[in-house]
Formats: structure tokens, sequence, C-alpha cells
């Protein structure tokens, strides 16, 4: 069984003190940053573009996921890879031509991902299993930080894992929003890989103790 990987998610870190922010976490045990780009359109709320995947890099050496919660993400394809994004991540509801923009994000060097919103089925990924790298399954409605958990998120992620094993796919199976040391369990059991954790992380006291914590309950899982 592979390690878990904790995803800090910078929606939840304090603007003011960005790269202080990522900093800390990356120095503290984070193995991806997760970057949150919003258009104020595919989901209510707007946060930033390609120039913080820029800073998010200049402030530290770990994986910088990008996740495009945005109307047609093929216009940023280019922008975002130029600025150090690893992996692009968007949803199928956002574009035309998921397969065609999965192969261009692989062929700029970026992982490619795609991300279904808790009402869209596993059915929506099945023909694309062999053009993704990377599988997010989301686990509140995107657009903001801090919510709950939604339930039967743990059957869909154990579904998912289902799928990609039947497929021998290698692609790593994210999971994203409300993840907090009570529920990562659950997800790290159901087969989940990647956690992504924005309050848990950035809201806590100390987060480097709070990645820390998020791990024992992976490992304690096994
Ligand atoms: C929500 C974002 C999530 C969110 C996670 O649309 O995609 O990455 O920032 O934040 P928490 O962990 O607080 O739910
Ligand atoms: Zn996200």
């Amino acid at each position: 069984m592979t390690a878990p990987l904790i995803a800090p998610s910078i929606l939840s870190a304090d603007f003011g003190h960005l790269a202080r922010d990522i900093r800390t976490v990356a120095e503290g045990g984070a193995d991806w940053i997760h970057v949150d780009v919003m258009d104020g359109r595919f989901v209510p709320n707007l946060t930033f573009g390609a120039n913080v995947v820029a800073a998010a890099r200049r402030a530290c050496d770990r994986f910088v996921d990008v996740h495009l919660m945005v109307d047609q993400p093929e216009h940023y394809l280019e922008t975002f890879a130029a600025a150090g994004a690893q992996s692009f991540t968007f949803h199928p509801e956002a574009t035309r031509h998921p397969q065609r923009l999965l192969a261009a994000a692989r062929a700029l060097g970026m992982l490619a991902g795609l991300a279904l919103n808790p009402g869209t089925p596993l059915a929506d990924a099945e023909e694309l299993i062999g053009d993704l790298d990377l599988l997010l399954i989301m686990t509140v409605s995107p657009g903001y930080s801090g919510q709950v958990y939604l339930p039967g998120s743990d059957d869909k992620i154990a579904r998912a894992r289902a799928l990609l094993d039947r497929h021998r796919s290698p692609a790593h199976l994210e999971v994203d929003g409300g993840i907090t040391t009570d529920t990562i369990g659950g997800a790290w059991r159901a087969g989940a890989t990647v956690f992504v954790a924005g309050l848990s992380v950035f809201g806590a006291h100390d987060p480097v103790a709070a990645i820390r914590n998020l791990r024992r309950r992976c490992a304690v899982e096994v």
C-alpha cells in the first residue's frame, strides 16, 4: 500500500503571508501544495491565477498541484504550464473535449487530472482512465474551504478505487474537501492516496502538527 500524500490547500492560507505559510507546510511535511483556481463562474468564488502558482514554486520545492474550477480550462493550459504547474486538474463539465485537454496537459509535462463533483458520476471518467494521471473526487461541492465532508464520499472513493484498479491505472486517487482527522481514515480505507486539506491544516494552531496527525490517521488505518 502506498504512503498517503498530504496536500495542504493554500485557499485557507494567510494571503498576507502566503510564501511564509507555504514554506511552513512544505518544511513541515506537506507532500504537495494544492492550488485552488476559481473563476467565479464555474464556482461562485474567485481566487487567483498563474502568478500564485509561480509564487508557490519559488517558495518551496514541493509538488504544486493545480485544481482549476474554471469554465473552459483549455484557455489556461499554456499559462499555467509556463508558471510551473506540475499537475493540471480540471472538471469535465467545464470543457467540450476533456480527452484532448488531458493529452495536451501531459504533452506540456504536467500530470493530467480530472476532478469529479459530488453529483458527477464516475462513468464520466471511465472512458478517460487511460488519459489521466490523477482522478480527484470532490468530497464537498467546490467553491469554498471549511465545508463538511459529504456523506457517501467513502463509497464513491471506493468505487473510484475499483475503477482505477479494474483498468490497472497507476493514477493518483485524490480527495478534496472536508478532510480532517475525523474523515481521512475512511477515505484512506476506501482507497484514496492523496488528501487535500485546507482549513484542517491552515486553520490549525500548529499546521505542522496538523499534517502529522492527518498522516497518523492513515498509518493507524493500515
Ligand atoms: C474547494 C477546494 C478545496 C478546498 C479544501 O472547492 O477545491 O481544495 O480548498 O478546503 P477544506 O480542506 O477546508 O475543505
Ligand atoms: Zn481543490
